[in-house]
């Protein structure tokens, strides 16, 4: 049965201590917990038996206040273990031994490369010992791990280390003691022969900390820039939030098989290797961003997650929502606000608009699940993180700040609610979020159109604001949301106007913040000397899809807006719409005619090349696949790349010359660096190729292989690979074989090898996916390697995947199939590829559907894979 919102019980047992040993062996671990339980008298519940969550755990041996209990005493299910006839207040000691080697799933404790690692959230803890395996239990541990010290000379956990022995037979051990209550969900463990390189922060207030990152020996040139980032984070939080760090020790521990991206485990934290480790060599810019924001992020949760963390999981948004917004503001701050906004929302549109168009589409507090870890999703995290923003921008930066400070004094060592942050935010600025609530219980992109009339005569500009949200799954009717307009005017010579909105003393210009509450709503401005165009959602102030603006208010927003987010933003609206249109009459069987003003706001960014390249490589990047989509009644995948193929083909050529300029080698002797006009002159370069390659094919060619045999940086290499790719020559042949050999040691390059291909526009990409899934380097039990083939192919080759002859719906389907057996997560994870079904012509749906039922049909597939698949088929 599903868990309910509502349906919240306080736990009928609290923990104080848990005193965990280790006797680690990849075969049979023995794991024994002594915990100090006591009853919750406090919600009066009187003779409740204890209950206690376990699974997959051979028990061994229960004493309770020190006597063993004879089975009599206890039920042994699935799922856990009941204790009935207990006192008040006891210790109860479990004995368990469970096969870390054979944990192919990748939650609770496993082996990864002879390496020891945990993964708890969410419910991986019962896969480790018995225990109340819910958040809101919050206890202080300690962990004694015991090892052969040759396997195993490094032993972890959380907090602070406190004692190191040899015992009799030679295993060394160590013990660990956290002194701060936590779930179990941020336990961990970490166990083997790893690299560590140090390093040492001090706080504000003089706390000295020791900094830790351990990796796989071999990879110990690749922690400089993580570490980097974890001084400028832990850095950052001081000054932005007020919040310093406190234990002694900080580590973080990389691991090649993880099925998330990282762990915020206290004082401990756990990372796939993925957002670790990277060398200008082996990591794209993307990556090394990638890298900053996750460490980022994960420290962040110290405070945000595991000093305060979630009552039960419903309230995941509570920590992942605000703790993305952090990692968010932090990105901002430390590199290019615009840019790092503009990154930012391309990336909540691409995934979280398509989940919430769609049957999977939920709250960012969902009212129901069956399976947790089927809700780490878009919506909770990036949707989640909007929602915050949007709470901010309502009551302003200080009481924004001043109510979180409230919320962590508060709610400090405990386990909170959405509505205990919102109540901070609520006392420190006055303001009445009952409406607001919505955008936690609504699910769905609300849509907002505008209409504005101005009458010259009366100096007036009226602006309407309607809003409108389509039904998903479970909810048929939505009541209006409260919306945050930021906005501003920007008159016909390019300035921003002077305008008194009703209720205002005087004029002003520049930014200010509407409120829509309404269904239908007008805010009337007063002395308004000429006609504006509005400029709405300025830094995007709300996750709502706009419309309204004709395609000369476009034009004159992207080159005159003084947002730097939405002069991005209207220039990308602008050449949406210039691909709709391509797209339409390429269904009409007529030909492409690129818009002459689309050629000329390239040419025009192509200006900024010098002093803006970031911004100009992202304001030549056509809109993606997925937005054109989004944007269709019915998605056509083929007009959708002869439109963007075309497109980019006759920029090209009209802009050629100034193209092959900039796509040249990359100067190998600049030294490598990561600031915006470095980053933003390697992506400019790729870019140019992209066009290049269209306008040109043969110098087009020339050039990638030049770049790719050249370019001192993955990110030259692989952006020449990736355009090699997508071509079926005898180039591209020499290119992955010669890329292959090179890199097939390194994971992580080998994982870019995969992708690429995986997401290759060719016309053979379907044979060579069949065969990658054949490959010797190819391995279901690695999630990156799953991702980066299967996943890629799924979520990000529009083209191939959607095949009218649905080999590519056949190929992911047994794929999931396949991986399902060993690892749930994973499985359940890939299936939102088929959620879009419903908006394909009627013969993919038909395959679409078929994959989903033949998935579904198999007696054998996971709950949490049967979750997934059964909200994708029937839309509920
Ligand atoms: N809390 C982690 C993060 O946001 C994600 C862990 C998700 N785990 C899972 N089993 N779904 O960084
Ligand atoms: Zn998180």
């Amino acid at each position: 049965a599903p868990r309910r919102l509502d349906e919240y019980r306080p736990p009928a047992f609290l923990v104080d201590t848990v005193d965990l040993i280790f006797d680690l062996d990849p075969a049979a671990t023995r794991v024994r917990a002594s915990l100090t339980l006591r009853r919750n008298k406090a919600h009066g519940i009187a003779d409740a038996p204890l209950e206690l969550d376990g699974e997959g755990l051979d028990l061994r041996s229960v004493l309770l206040d020190g006597e063993a209990l004879g089975a009599n005493r206890y039920a042994l299910g699935d799922h856990g273990l009941t204790i009935r006839d207990v006192p008040d207040e006891f210790t109860l000691d479990t004995e368990v031994i469970i096969a870390p080697e054979r944990n192919s799933e990748l939650s609770g404790l496993y082996v990864s490369g002879g390496d020891f690692f945990t993964q708890c959230e969410a419910e991986g803890f019962r896969r480790i010992t018995f225990f109340p395996d819910r958040p809101d239990v919050m206890a202080r541990y300690t962990a004694t791990l015991i090892a052969d010290p040759a396997r195993c000379p490094l032993l972890l956990s959380n907090g602070n280390p406190v004692d190191r022995g040899t015992l009799p037979d030679g295993r060394h051990w160590a013990k660990w003691e956290d002194p701060h209550p936590k779930p179990s969900y941020l336990f961990a463990l970490v166990a083997g022969d790893l690299v560590s390189v140090h390093d040492a922060f001090v706080t504000r207030s003089g706390r000295q900390v020791q900094l830790g990152i351990h990796v796989r020996r071999g990879d110990e040139d690749k922690v400089d820039h993580a570490m980097a980032c974890l001084k400028r984070a832990m850095r950052w939080d001081e000054e932005a939030f007020g919040l310093e760090y406190d234990l002694d020790i900080f580590n973080i521990a990389a691991v090649s098989d993880f099925n998330m991206g990282a762990m915020e485990n206290k004082g401990l934290n756990i990372f796939n290797t993925a957002l670790v480790l990277a060398r200008p060599d082996t990591a794209t810019d993307a990556d090394y961003q990638r890298i900053d924001r996750v460490i980022a992020h994960e420290y962040f949760h110290n405070w945000t997650g595991d000093r305060v963390t979630c009552r039960d999981w419903f309230q995941l948004s509570l920590k992942e929502g605000l703790t993305v917004f952090r990692d968010q503001e932090y990105g901002a701050a430390t590199t290019d606000a615009a840019l790092s906004r503009i990154d930012d929302v391309k990336m909540l549109r691409a995934r979280q608009f398509a989940e919430d168009a769609g049957p999977l589409a939920h709250p960012v507090r969902p009212a129901a699940y069956r399976k947790i870890d089927n809700f780490y999703t878009a919506t909770v995290y990036e949707k989640g993180a909007e929602v915050v923003r949007m709470i901010r921008t309502i009551i302003g930066h200080a009481a924004f700040r001043r109510g979180f400070d409230r919320y962590i004094a508060r709610n400090d060592n405990s386990a909170a609610t959405i509505e205990d942050f919102v109540a901070a935010m609520r006392e420190e600025s006055g303001f009445d979020f009952s409406q607001f609530m919505r955008w936690y219980e609504q699910a769905g992109t609300p849509q907002l159109r505008f209409e504005g009339e101005y009458d010259a005569a009366a100096r007036r500009y009226t602006l309407t604001l309607r809003q409108m949200t389509a039904p998903t799954p479970g909810q048929a009717h939505k009541e209006p949301f409260l919306i945050p307009v930021a906005m501003g005017l920007i008159g016909p010579d390019g300035a921003e106007l002077e305008a008194r909105l009703e209720g205002e003393a005087d004029a002003h210009r520049g930014t200010r913040v509407l409120l829509l509450r309404a269904a239908e709503q007008r805010f009337v401005f007063e002395e308004v000397a000429a006609p504006p165009v509005p400029s709405l959602l300025r830094g995007f102030s709300a996750p709502v899809k706009l419309s309204g603006h004709d395609t000369a208010g476009l034009a004159h927003l992207a080159a005159h807006d003084t947002d730097g987010f939405s002069r991005w933003e209207a220039g990308q609206e602008y050449a949406t719409r210039a691909l709709l249109d391509a797209i339409a009459a390429l269904q009409r069987g007529e030909a492409v005619a690129t818009d002459p003003a689309l050629v000329a706001a390239m040419a025009a960014a192509l200006d900024l090349a010098q002093e803006a390249p970031a911004l100009a490589a992202r304001i030549l990047s056509l809109p993606g696949k997925d937005v054109l989509a989004d944007r269709m009644a019915v998605i056509d995948p083929d007009a959708i790349h002869e439109a963007l193929e075309t497109s980019r083909a006759a920029i090209g050529r009209a802009l050629r010359d100034r193209f092959a300029a900039l796509c040249g080698a990359e100067d190998a002797s600049a030294p490598f660096s990561l600031d915006p006009a470095s980053m933003g002159r390697r992506a400019l370069g790729n870019v140019a190729l992209a066009y290049l390659m269209a306008a040109d094919p043969a110098a087009g060619l020339d050039a990638a292989q030049r770049r790719f045999e050249t370019a001192p940086t993955m990110t030259g290499r692989l952006g020449a690979l990736a355009l090699l790719a997508d071509t079926a020559t005898p180039a591209r042949d020499a290119a992955l074989a010669a890329f292959h050999a090179r890199w097939r040691g390194d994971a992580l390059v080998s994982d870019k090898w995969f992708r690429i291909q995986a997401m290759a526009t060719a016309p053979d990409t379907l044979d060579r996916v069949e065969a990658l899934t054949r490959h010797a380097d190819f391995d279901l039990r690695n999630p990156n390697r799953f991702r980066a083939l299967v996943q890629a192919f799924g979520a990000g080759n529009q083209r191939w995947f959607h095949d009218a002859s649905g080999r590519g719906y056949a190929l992911v389907a047994r794929m999931i199939g396949e991986v399902d057996r060993v690892n749930r997560q994973i499985a359940a994870r890939c299936i939102d590829v088929f959620a879009s079904w419903q908006r394909f012509d009627p013969a993919r749906q038909a395959l679409m559907r078929g994959a989903l039922d033949a998935l579904l049909a198999d007696p054998a597939l996971s709950a949490n894979a049967r979750e997934m698949a059964e909200r994708a088929r029937a839309g509920s």
